[in-house]
């Protein structure tokens, strides 16, 4: 995994923007995968002015969000459609057809038809070119908690006490009001992204990103899955770089990298 250590939230959102935008200019019609939560503001913030300022054009950009809570209509203040409205949707000129956020009121019966169909619709995009991730305290990514098979298609899941009580602060501080399940992506879903950016700011963080990447691969740090990926980067900031033991090593060829691109 390619692990760029930047000094502080702003600058990794700046470097995650740089990424989503070269991958929009270089190709207009991307296929973008999505994260909610409050990793990814600044980077939405980010490329929303770059939209204004420098003509990043998302118009023939498709994207698919990773998850949506399971129950909570689209209407719902805290329902993930509304954040991505929000924080991004609603200030660039995407267009709401090429949008995929998963339904959470779809019926129980119908959530595994639902599911294969939101697979479908990934592989008939083309496929996701550039999957943007956050990490959980505990190491999730998507909401595959620990636990959740490497091999995980989208599907219904069931959240962790400790994601729930993260998310509590989103729903008054009362953990009772934070749903109980998600519909989200599975784990091998992520990894069928043809590049995967996992970004992760704060001392909060150091350890499930540790865990992912430098831990063993296993389902109970399911970021560590993206050790399998050819093509993922890690770009984190120094506090969430603080426990990481090769740390001095990822900077260094990140040095030797914009060295070597310079010389040829
Ligand atoms: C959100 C998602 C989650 C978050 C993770 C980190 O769509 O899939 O995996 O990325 O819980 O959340 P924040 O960024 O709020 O710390």
């Amino acid at each position: 995994m390619r692990v760029i250590i930047e000094k502080n939230y702003e600058k990794m959102s700046e470097k995650a923007a740089d990424f989503i935008a070269s991958q929009v200019r270089r190709k207009p019609n991307s296929v973008l995968g999505l994260p909610t939560g409050g990793t990814p503001i600044g980077t939405y913030k980010e490329l929303i002015r770059r939209y204004n300022e420098e003509n990043l054009d998302f118009a023939h950009v498709t994207t698919f969000n990773l998850d949506e809570y399971y129950g909570l209509p689209a209407s719902h203040p805290q329902s993930y459609y509304q954040y991505m409205k929000q924080n991004f949707f609603d200030h660039i000129n995407i267009s709401f057809n090429r949008v995929h956020i998963p339904n959470g009121m779809v019926r129980m019966d119908e959530v595994d038809a639902y599911c294969a169909n939101y697979e479908e619709l990934m592989k008939e995009a083309g496929g996701i070119d550039l999957q943007l991730l956050g990490i959980g305290g505990n190491g999730h990514i998507g909401f595959n908690e620990p636990g959740s098979s490497l091999g995980s298609r989208t599907r219904i899941k069931t959240l962790g006490q400790e994601t729930r009580k993260d998310d509590s602060r989103f729903f008054e501080n009362d953990i009772e009001k934070v749903p109980k399940a998600a519909l989200t992506m599975g784990v091998a879903t992520i990894l069928d992204a043809r590049t995967c950016l996992m970004l992760a700011s704060g001392k909060g963080k150091a350890e499930a990103v540790k865990q992912a990447i430098e831990g063993p691969l296993t389902s109970q740090t399911t970021g560590s899955a993206l050790q399998l990926h050819s093509h993922a980067i890690a770009i984190i900031d120094e506090d969430a770089a603080s426990a990481l033991e090769r740390k001095d090593y990822y900077i260094y060829t990140e040095k030797m990298r914009a060295e070597l691109e310079g010389d040829y």
